[in-house]
């Protein structure tokens, strides 16, 4: 009814930021190697590193931390938290875990074997570390769709359908012990998947007798998307969706610090009692006794609550109309990112903003270090740095298959005006995209490089 997005919450306590000018920013880019990873978090304006575990917990889940009961064994909050998952969700056994990725590294050790395959839309990289871990190998299948990042394809977060059979045949089912459905599909530029496709890949591993796992921590703001795009979804309730999409699958990992909107937690959830019985004992190794996992009494019961916040649909078109207003502001300047925008975050497409620079100039992380030195706005380089190598003996190093800048937004910490903020930050990197410098690496770790590297722009 009205143009303008409003927060559905009051503000009752600040967290202040301090601001910096131009001229500091650029002395400590400079001491963090041009690095944004190395920057002191209080020297950042706005912060779009990541929607992981940076959310901020209503006056509710507060409540819920002065609640919790710690009790080693058989604590309420555990309870509270096992009923506010089922209710959710409808998987019977919820296994505790302190992130998301405990949650993999359980699930994977007792399906997964070596030379065992697991296809996923696309993996995320812990989930990819995971299977890796085990000697199994992690087929990514998206859909062709997302090659293209302008078209208006409304899910190009799906799964390749075709690929999935096709990987079936190639592998056998003995080799794939699971199938995994990403939600929204993060590597995939957080695009949302159908509820259609999510049937279509139920539908193969109904047939070759495979189990299907949702890596869920983006379910609710895929399942927003689909009452959004897809047809026949207007009229049902977020909770419905989301609760049609579990029933597809066998159980889910989850990173509960991005849809439960708590700063810390996650879990697994099954079906199958024999299988929630093995991974318990894991659990008890590595996290804790199962009534806590890798949780305290007080996480437990943020992450209850939580969960039920994650579906609310007042918050969810909040957050899903901020992104987009965000995303269709740039593009009315010609800024090219990747579209639709989808839950969590703008990914623009740095290839294409500093298209004098070829790749293994670092096009992202000129983006992304004009954006923090013009306006202290931190995001995120997946390219060349991220995924990019150098050749050990020749030195000579190799690009990475794309190059963006990722600007995810945390959940209920910011405000319209901050996000008109970044607006005017981005379209100024833009104004002034032909100057920006080409960067070399000067330090590198052997794996992982983006975290520690040390940088330097080529004069
Ligand atoms: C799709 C996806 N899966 C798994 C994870 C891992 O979760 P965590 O960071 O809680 O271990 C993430 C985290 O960013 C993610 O985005």
């Amino acid at each position: 009814m009205f143009k303008t997005i409003i927060e559905p919450f009051r503000i009752k306590v600040v967290e202040q930021i301090k601001m910096t000018t131009p001229e500091q920013r650029k002395q400590m880019i400079r001491e963090a190697g041009y690095n944004i990873f190395s920057l002191r978090s209080e020297d950042v304006i706005i912060d779009l590193l990541t929607d992981s575990g940076t959310g901020a917990m209503s006056a509710n889940q507060w409540g819920g931390i002065m609640r919790g009961d710690e009790s080693y064994a058989g604590s309420p909050s555990f309870f509270h938290f096992q009923e506010s998952v089922r209710d959710i969700m409808g998987f019977e056994f919820v296994i505790p875990t302190h992130q998301g990725r405990a949650a993999e590294r359980i699930l994977f050790s007792v399906t997964c074997n070596e030379g065992d395959v697991v296809p996923n839309n696309s993996h995320f990289d812990t989930t990819r570390a995971n299977v890796e871990f085990r000697g199994a190998l992690a087929l990514d299948l998206p859909s062709l769709e997302l090659a293209d990042m302008d078209s208006d394809y409304p899910f190009k977060g799906d799964m390749d359908v075709a690929a999935l059979r096709d990987a079936f045949a190639e592998y056998g089912a003995e080799r794939i012990p699971l199938v995994m459905l990403t939600v929204t599909n993060n590597s995939g530029g957080g695009q949302p998947v159908s509820m259609g496709n999510a049937r279509a890949v139920a539908e193969v591993c109904r047939e070759f007798d495979t189990p299907l796992y949702l890596d869920a921590c983006r379910i609710t703001e895929n399942a927003y998307l689909i009452k959004m795009r897809e047809p026949g979804y207007a009229e049902k309730s977020v909770r419905e969706i989301v609760r049609e999409m579990c029933d597809l699958a066998q159980g889910c990992t989850m990173s509960a610090k991005k849809d439960a909107i708590v700063n810390m937690g996650g879990f697994l959830a099954t079906r199958d009692a024999a299988l929630a019985n093995e991974q318990k004992i894991l659990l008890i190794l590595t996290e804790g006794f199962p009534t806590y996992g890798g949780l305290s009494g007080r996480d437990l019961e943020a992450l209850a609550i939580g969960m039920q916040e994650a579906v609310d649909e007042d918050y969810l078109h909040y957050r899903i109309s901020s992104t987009h207003y965000v995303g269709q502001h740039l593009r009315d300047v010609g800024i090219p990112l990747l579209w639709p925008t989808g839950g969590h975050a703008i990914y623009l497409d740095a290839k294409r903003f500093a298209k004098h620079l070829a790749p293994t100039q670092l096009p992202g992380v000129a983006v992304a270090n004009a954006m923090y030195q013009i306006g202290g706005v931190r995001a995120c380089e997946i390219g060349t740095l991220m995924f990019g190598s150098r050749d050990p003996e020749t030195g000579v190093e190799s690009a990475g298959p794309r190059e963006l800048v990722r600007l995810a937004i945390p959940r209920r910490t910011y405000t319209q005006s901050h996000m008109d903020y970044v607006i005017e930050v981005v379209k100024r990197v833009w104004e002034e995209r032909d100057t920006l410098p080409a960067y070399r690496i000067v330090e590198q770790a052997p794996v992982l490089r983006h975290f520690s590297a040390r940088l330097a722009p080529v004069e």
